[in-house]
């Protein structure tokens, strides 16, 4: 069956290194039995400034209809201060699609760009499982009194049972699908016993169920020392929204940096939403200097969503192959473009 694919370059580097995954896709199209249909769609900073529009109406329906997976290349534009267009297209779809998954693996593909001495590939390898649909990011709140010396912001923080469940559930199914042995939660409950007390209880709970998973929890601010300092220990990380942002881009630079860190939001079994990690790098854009190689580690996990894992394979092994050989862009050192790391990666497919 043909997979029918809706493709979002949005705004700064995203457009460049969306270009190379496409090419990636197209390649493997040619050379395949993967079978893929590409739409693109122009939403992001150009057009909201053009037109007003951000995500337009019923764009989320239309979506869950006639699209299997969503790829996006990333959002924001310094023209657009306020983010009211990423807002709405980036966390409308992860909430509109209710993608309430965000997994970021995190994989050291070559000893050598591991910012910690010492350490080979098999010592930083595991996911961070970021819950996507709540948390700080609901956006309830407002400010009240704004712009006095008296100004009130409050900005909400959303935990529900059934929201944590479902992450938690996710990772320990996740390690038992993946022969994994271990599952480390965190959170802040210490300091935010309501919200993340419910962490803790609906943890308690649902590890009962999966005796045969060391599982066990570490308050965010030890996980991300231990991150540092042992991050062989680490299977599979569940935490909060706001948590996994920021984890994940600390997991991206043990394996080499943003360049490299790819992403799935997905709601699983249904249309799902693939980026990479790392944003719009305005400093970089229409440079061709953006490292294109988290949007084609991007395009594997969406493949191997997508029911093709032998072409995901050969994604990964391509990218692998390429850093072996220094065919990389300069955040890596190596003396290639954008454009030029992807034709090699897709040379070798
Ligand atoms: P960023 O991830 O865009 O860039 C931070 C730095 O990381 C860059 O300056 C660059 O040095 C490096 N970097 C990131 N991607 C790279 C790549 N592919 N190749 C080489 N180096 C790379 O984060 P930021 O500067 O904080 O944010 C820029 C804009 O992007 C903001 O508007 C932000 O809100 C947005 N953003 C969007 C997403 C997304 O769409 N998913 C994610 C993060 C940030
Ligand atoms: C990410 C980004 C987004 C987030 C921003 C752009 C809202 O940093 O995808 O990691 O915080 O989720
Ligand atoms: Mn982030």
């Amino acid at each position: 069956m043909i997979k029918r694919i809706a493709v979002i370059p949005g705004d700064g580097i995203g457009v460049e290194v969306t270009a190379e995954a496409v090419k990636v896709l197209e390649t493997l199209t040619r050379s395949s039995a993967l079978a893929v249909e590409l739409v693109t769609f122009d939403w992001g900073a150009e057009k909201y400034l053009r037109e007003g529009v951000t995500l337009p109406e019923g764009a989320l329906e239309m979506l869950r209809r006639e699209f299997h997976a969503l790829f996006i290349g990333a959002l924001g534009d310094p023209r657009v201060p306020d983010m009211k267009h990423a807002v709405d297209i980036l966390l409308g779809a992860r909430f509109g699609l209710d993608l309430y998954v965000n997994e970021r693996p995190v994989k050291l593909l070559d000893a050598r760009l591991c910012p910690l001495k010492g350490r080979k590939e098999e010592d930083v390898n595991f996911v961070v499982l970021r819950e996507n649909t709540e948390g700080a990011y609901v956006g309830i709140g407002g400010n009240f009194k704004r712009d006095t010396e008296e100004e009130i912001a409050v900005q909400e923080d959303v935990n529900t049972r059934k929201g944590i469940e479902r992450i938690l559930v996710y990772a320990f199914e996740y390690a038992r699908q993946h022969g994994l042995k271990k599952v480390c939660m965190s959170d802040k409950a210490n300091a935010l016993p309501f919200g993340h007390g419910l962490w803790q209880r609906t943890f308690a709970a649902v590890r009962e169920r999966y005796p045969e998973i060391e599982s066990w929890h570490l308050y965010v601010d030890a996980l991300a020392m231990q991150m540092v300092k042992n991050p062989a220990q680490f299977q599979v990380i569940v935490t909060c929204n706001m948590f996994g942002d920021i984890l994940s881009d600390l997991g991206a630079q043990l394996q080499g940096g943003l360049g490299l860190a790819a992403s799935g939001n997905i709601n699983p079994g249904n249309v799902s939403m693939f980026e990479p990690v790392h944003g719009s790098a305005p400093k970089y854009a229409g440079k061709n200097l953006a490292n294109p190689m988290a949007a084609i580690l991007t395009v594997a996990m969406m493949l191997d969503y997508l029911g093709f894992p032998g072409e995901a394979a050969r994604v990964e092994g391509a990218v692998v192959e390429a850093i072996h050989q220094d065919r990389t862009t300069s955040d890596l050192g190596g003396a290639l473009g954008t454009r030029q790391v992807g034709d090699w990666i897709c040379s070798r497919l």
